[in-house]
């Protein structure tokens, strides 16, 4: 008889891939995939917790599964990610959720299995959370899901200890995988077919840092150097450490994007200080600057948070002056969210909850407005774009350019995974749309 999984994700991409590892280890042990919990006989939950909405919905979540738990006696339910590894937390999941049977630890996804057929043989519940022990975790086959991209890991945990954040406590210290691991796994990737290959670190611009191993940009050359047609992407660049090197490497070699995600996070030198960026306003735009000498047209998206303690109109109106000079092709905006154990979250001048939201509608209006100009700009260009699926709604394929615009057209089925040249006819809000101009 066929045994389920079915496993929630919250938070970044480093999650959604590290679901697939979880997805991976399961198929081992012969789960097949379904579409809703009720179906499974495993239900897992990926947890996040970089902002307190997120942690909200993941509580939210386990708590709506105890009817159906008190059911289906035999179903395991195990809760892994960054939530659990907060000091603390898994002892109020578990006293808030005894009827969840297993909850591990950011490093503890290697064993998961080991704890799943623990738990098959005993009635309590197994709760493994580990200190960092600055292991680096390979061997596991993910069973991806994300084709025609692949995600793949170069380092883990961080270093930076932003004063707001919380992932240097629950994901550890920065540790990189070895660069013959990660050009073996892009060489495999891409001989399976893979057309884009997403690079994954909280701060990949230190890779390899304080090791013998060669650098991000040497890491990028040698992915490049892969034969084959395919992309290369990579999240983040912290900009401290965003070198010249870097920005001639991405102009020189094709397969790598037109594209970089740099955070800001401010636009107030005072606040960038209080949250412990080790940059000002003028040394990031430099570094835009730099980029743009190498690629003139290299797309820049962001991070921003409105609301950090102490924030002023005055600091917040800077962010916004910041957004309008850097044209970010997009910007992610939070509200600040205050994590336990954080440096800012003993801050005094914590802004109240009225005043960031005000500050973060007007933010996302600029963003928006520059969004859509940029839009406009595509209409009557002939873009490259990989296919990525099939729109139900809209009855039409979909995909993206280098620099991550998002562009519809009507094609065929042959075309999922492919590269297709679509010339854009029409922009609407952040979305193009467009017609096929060879097959
Ligand atoms: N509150 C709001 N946003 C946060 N981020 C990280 N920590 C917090 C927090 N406490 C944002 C940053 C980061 C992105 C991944 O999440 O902008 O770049
Ligand atoms: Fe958090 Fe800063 Fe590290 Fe990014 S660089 S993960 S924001 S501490």
């Amino acid at each position: 008889m066929s045994k389920y999984y079915h496993i929630t994700t919250y938070g970044c991409q480093m999650n959604v891939h590290e679901s697939e590892k979880i997805a991976g280890i399961l198929s081992g042990l012969g789960y097949e995939s379904c579409e809703n919990a009720e179906d499974a006989d495993i239900v897992v939950f990926n947890t996040c917790c970089i902002r307190e909405n997120a942690e909200n919905h993941a509580f939210g979540n386990i708590g709506m599964l105890k009817k159906l738990k008190a059911r289906k006696k035999d179903m395991i339910i195990a809760v892994g990610g960054c939530l659990t590894q907060q000091i603390g937390k898994a002892d109020v999941l578990h006293s808030k959720f005894p009827y969840v049977d297993i909850i591990f630890g950011t490093h503890n996804l290697g064993k998961l299995k080991d704890y799943i057929l623990k738990k098959q043989t005993r009635k309590k519940a197994v709760i493994e959370i580990e200190e960092d022990c600055g292991a680096v975790c390979e061997g596991i086959e993910p069973l991806r899901t994300s084709y025609p991209n692949a995600w793949l890991n170069i380092t883990y945990g961080c270093n930076n200890f932003c004063t707001y954040c919380i992932v240097p406590y629950v994901r550890g210290r920065e540790r990189s995988r070895r660069s013959e691991d990660i050009i073996k796994e892009a060489k495999y990737l891409v001989s399976l077919g893979y057309k884009e290959i997403t690079l994954l670190g909280q701060n990949v611009n230190s890779y390899a840092n304080g090791t013998d191993d060669i650098s991000f940009p040497e890491l990028l050359k040698k992915i490049a150097a892969i034969d084959g047609k395919f992309r290369i992407r990579f999240m983040t660049s912290h900009p401290k450490d965003f070198s010249e090197e870097l920005a001639k490497v991405i102009g020189e070699e094709r397969k790598i994007c037109n594209l970089v995600h740099l955070p800001v996070q401010s636009g107030s030198d005072k606040i960038l200080k209080a949250m412990n960026r080790k940059y000002t306003v003028s040394e990031y735009m430099d570094k835009i600057g730099t980029l743009r000498k190498y690629i003139p047209d290299c797309a820049v998206t962001t991070d921003i948070i409105v609301g950090f303690p102490g924030e002023t109109e005055e600091d917040f109106l800077q962010t916004c002056e910041l957004v309008k000079t850097a044209e970010y092709s997009s910007a992610f905006t939070f509200v600040y969210s205050r994590r336990d154990g954080t440096v800012a979250s003993k801050m005094e001048g914590q802004i109240p909850e009225e005043v960031s939201k005000d500050r973060i509608m007007r933010l996302i209006e600029i963003v928006n407005a520059q969004t859509r100009g940029q839009s406009s700009e595509y209409v009557g260009k002939i873009v490259e774009i990989l296919c990525e699926g099939y729109d139900e709604k809209r009855k039409l394929y979909f995909g993206r350019d280098e620099s991550g615009k998002m562009a519809y057209f009507s094609g065929t089925a042959d075309m999922f995974g492919e590269f297709v040249n679509v010339k854009i006819g029409l922009a609407n809000g952040v979305s193009l749309f467009g017609e096929v101009i060879n097959g």
